[in-house]
């Protein structure tokens, strides 16, 4: 089976998607899965920009140094890159769907729709709220980092 190579895709790519990137590679690193891990913004106003200091400080207080991310934009080339591409919510996964080429590979979806208890729910956006949104997003990206690790393990072991 090929390497899954999985990107984490919300609007500013400072907050929410890096979290979710965070959180998967600690998962996936825990259960020795071998895995290609990015993120990315549907909107470019954050590139080059280091993730929010509020997401810095809640992945440091959960064990993840994101200091070096560094936010950039989707681009057409990651719709081949990439096995797997999760939208953080709905107005994500409409651009996804509308930006992705004709002849995209990625498997494209919802990325709570991994938690059988979230399904259908969005990543609620914390920026305009206070560190304790930034604590619920954690929350929430890492049941679904757990959720996929599993799903990417039973897949290898075929
Ligand atoms: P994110 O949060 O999509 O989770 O990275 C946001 C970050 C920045 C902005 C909006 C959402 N902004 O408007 O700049």
């Amino acid at each position: 089976m090929t390497q899954p190579a999985i990107l984490f895709v919300c609007l500013g790519n400072i907050c929410r998607s890096p979290l979710a990137e965070a959180a998967f590679r600690a998962r996936a690193a825990d259960a020795g899965l071998d895995a290609r891990v990015d993120s990315a913004g549907t909107a470019g106003w954050h590139v080059g920009d280091p993730p929010d200091r509020r997401a810095q400080t809640t992945a440091l207080r959960h064990g993840a140094d994101i200091s070096r991310y560094r936010g950039r934009q989707i681009e057409t080339a990651d719709f081949h890159r990439f096995t797997h591409i999760f939208a953080l919510d709905q107005d994500n996964l409409t651009s996804l769907r509308q930006s992705a080429p004709a002849d995209g590979t990625a498997e494209i979806g919802l990325l709570l729709d991994l938690v059988d208890d979230l399904r259908g729910q969005p990543v609620a956006d914390p920026y305009y709220g206070d560190e304790a949104g930034f604590e619920r997003t954690w929350d929430q990206v890492d049941a679904a980092a757990q959720a996929l690790v599993a799903r990417l393990t039973r897949d290898r072991a075929g």
